[in-house]
């Protein structure tokens, strides 16, 4: 089955959303996502959204922490455009109906430029956090999606998970899809889980908006679908790659065997919580300045440490000195659903530990958020900008997004109005001579072990050794997959967990080949920055297959 389109958008979270919206007015669009329309990492972001709407706040100062936290790899130009359009951005949720909390309970129903509830979080040297309660993504998710449904041009295939790209040079046999770099892209091959088929789907501009990939690793705050799948479509494809060494691990997850590493906001630090061992002592002035409110990076380490030295299964947050009815008010959802788990915070410090949240690489682009293949886009947690350097700072990620599906979105308008598309021939899915598996335990083995050699050998705190051991298993587990995919009928398991074995494979490559210490990536054997070698990207190219 082929299906036609102006615009293709892989993923339906901030990044896929709002460039749906905008190039619906021009042309038609589909927009294919794995599972619910509403699953996502957006839709459970919760601090909020960085952006400078007041004195003493200052652009200068939004991009000075950036800058810092990213610790020598930002590209400025990046960190100030993004910065500066921040507002803009803001308001068009606004004007789409995102309901964000204001600064007192009169002006609640209309918030505004002028009257928004600033929070704080680690690294932001003023309150800039817009935010919707505890729960921001899920409000900017609901808005975006209402305007969606209104919207004829747009179509939006739940259920649906892209398998890989088409670029004019593609040729498919049986699931291997191979291609050139001189390349265009017209679309991609998709899974409809549902009715177990392979669907053509042609576009002339195709954007990669599949978010994250916390699912790499043992622990995450990340959602089932954050696989990165559209790094690994990328990569297959011959777009280049960059800084996936880089992964933030959140500091505080709630420690509990059931609650799937349930994130505890840093604004809950920002309100005033801090951090303190078993022994009810806080730790953080041994390790920086700023304390509690240090970058990510710094508590993460931190807190890996003291558990190291202690043997203590966690940490502890603690807000429970400003009282039930600022907790219940500010951070309704984190207390519901902390008093499921048997932790009442308005008593008690909840225990928490660190798991992987962010992938700060991924697909390169330029400023208008073009891949290096032409007419494919990525935007996003996909997407490698620029903007985050070594050290994703707190809440510039739905900034991004937001900031970057608006300019993408712009260009993509105007290479459809420049370009005289004609679509390629484009070879049909060939699913001849595959079979059913009786090896599903292949799948669910590797999936778990990949899960866990990441945890181990590539977390917060690296080594040479651990990072050769990563490699020397995770090429076992690409080979295994690569020999099952050849022969079976494909699944959405197999696909994930082949894109999963990619980008682990990627992440692993980049940390080995960066001999130093810098933002998120420690290796005990290098523990300094080295700026005179390493302060540039990794970056990563699939070798030509011919
Ligand atoms: P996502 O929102 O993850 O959307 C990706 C979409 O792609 C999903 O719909 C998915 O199903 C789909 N998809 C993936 N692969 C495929 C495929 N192969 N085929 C079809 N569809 C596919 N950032 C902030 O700035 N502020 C915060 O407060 C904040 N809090 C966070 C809290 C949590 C718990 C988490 C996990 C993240 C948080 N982040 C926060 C990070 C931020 O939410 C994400 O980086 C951002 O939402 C990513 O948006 P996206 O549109 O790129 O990807
Ligand atoms: C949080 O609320 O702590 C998450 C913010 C982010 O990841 O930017």
């Amino acid at each position: 089955m082929k299906i036609e389109s102006d615009f293709l958008i892989i993923g339906s979270g901030v990044a896929g959303l709002m460039f749906a919206l905008k190039v619906a007015k021009v042309g038609t669009v589909a927009l294919v996502t794995k599972k619910s329309a509403t699953e996502s990492n957006t839709n459970y972001a919760q601090g909020g959204i960085a952006s400078v709407f007041d004195k003493p706040d200052s652009y200068d100062a939004h991009i000075d922490d950036t800058l810092k936290s990213g610790d020598g790899l930002c590209d400025p130009d990046v960190v100030a455009m993004v910065v500066k359009d921040g507002p803009a951005r803001i308001r068009e949720l606004i004007e789409f109906g995102v309901q964000f909390n204001t600064k007192s309970a009169q002006d609640s129903s209309i918030p505004n430029l002028e009257n928004l509830d600033l929070g704080r979080e680690g690294g932001h040297s003023q309150n800039r956090i817009v935010h919707a309660q505890d729960m921001t993504g899920e409000a900017v998710e609901r808005a975006l999606i209402s305007q969606i449904k209104k919207n004829n041009r747009i179509t939006v295939y739940e259920n649906h998970i892209a398998i890989d790209l088409i670029t004019c040079s593609t040729r498919v046999k049986r699931g291997f899809v191979t291609t050139t770099h001189e390349d265009y892209c017209c679309g991609a091959y998709v899974f409809d889980r549902s009715q177990s088929r392979v669907k053509t789907f042609c576009s002339k501009i195709t954007l990669l908006a599949t978010g994250g990939a916390g699912k790499v690793y043992l622990y995450t705050s990340n959602p089932d679908i954050a696989t990165g799948d559209g790094i690994a479509m990328g990569y297959r494809a011959g777009t280049t790659v960059a800084n996936l060494e880089f992964v933030q691990f959140h500091p505080t997850c709630l420690y509990h065997p059931d609650a799937k590493n349930f994130l505890i906001s840093e604004a809950v630090r920002g309100e005033g919580g801090r951090l303190i061992d078993s022994q009810g002592k806080p730790f953080m002035e041994k390790y920086d300045p700023l304390k509690d409110l240090a970058c990510r990076d710094v508590v993460a380490r931190a807190i890996d440490t003291e558990l190291k030295k202690s043997g203590d299964e966690s940490v502890f947050l603690d807000i429970s000195h400003k009282g039930e009815a600022f907790i219940k008010n500010r951070f309704p959802n984190l207390y519901q659903k902390a008093l499921q788990f048997g932790f009442d915070m308005t008593q008690e410090p909840l225990p928490v530990v660190p798991a992987a949240h962010y992938i700060c690489g991924g697909v390169t682009t330029d400023m208008e958020g073009r891949t290096d293949i032409r007419h494919l886009y990525a935007v996003g947690e996909a997407a490698c900008t620029g903007l985050h350097g070594a050290n994703r700072l707190a809440s510039n990620s739905l900034l991004e997004a937001l900031v970057y599906s608006h300019r993408a979105a712009a260009a993509a308008m105007e290479d459809l109005k420049k370009f005289q598309f004609n679509f390629p021939v484009i070879s049909p899915w060939d699913e001849m001579s595959t079979t059913d598996s009786d090896e599903q335990i292949m799948v669910s083995h590797n999936w778990d072990e990949i899960r866990r050699l990441m945890w181990n050998y590539v977390g917060i705190v690296r080594s040479d050794k651990r990072l050769e051991r990563a490699k020397r298993r995770i090429e076992i587990i690409l080979k295994e997959i690569h020999d099952y995919y050849w022969d079976f009928k494909i699944t959405s398991d197999l696909i994930e967990l082949r894109n999963l074995a990619t980008v682990a494979d990627l992440i692993i490559t980049c940390a080995t080949h960066r001999k130093e210490s810098r933002g998120l990536h420690y290796n005990i054997e290098y523990p300094e920055r080295n700026d005179n070698l390493w302060q540039k990207d990794t970056i990563l190219r699939r070798p030509f297959l011919g």
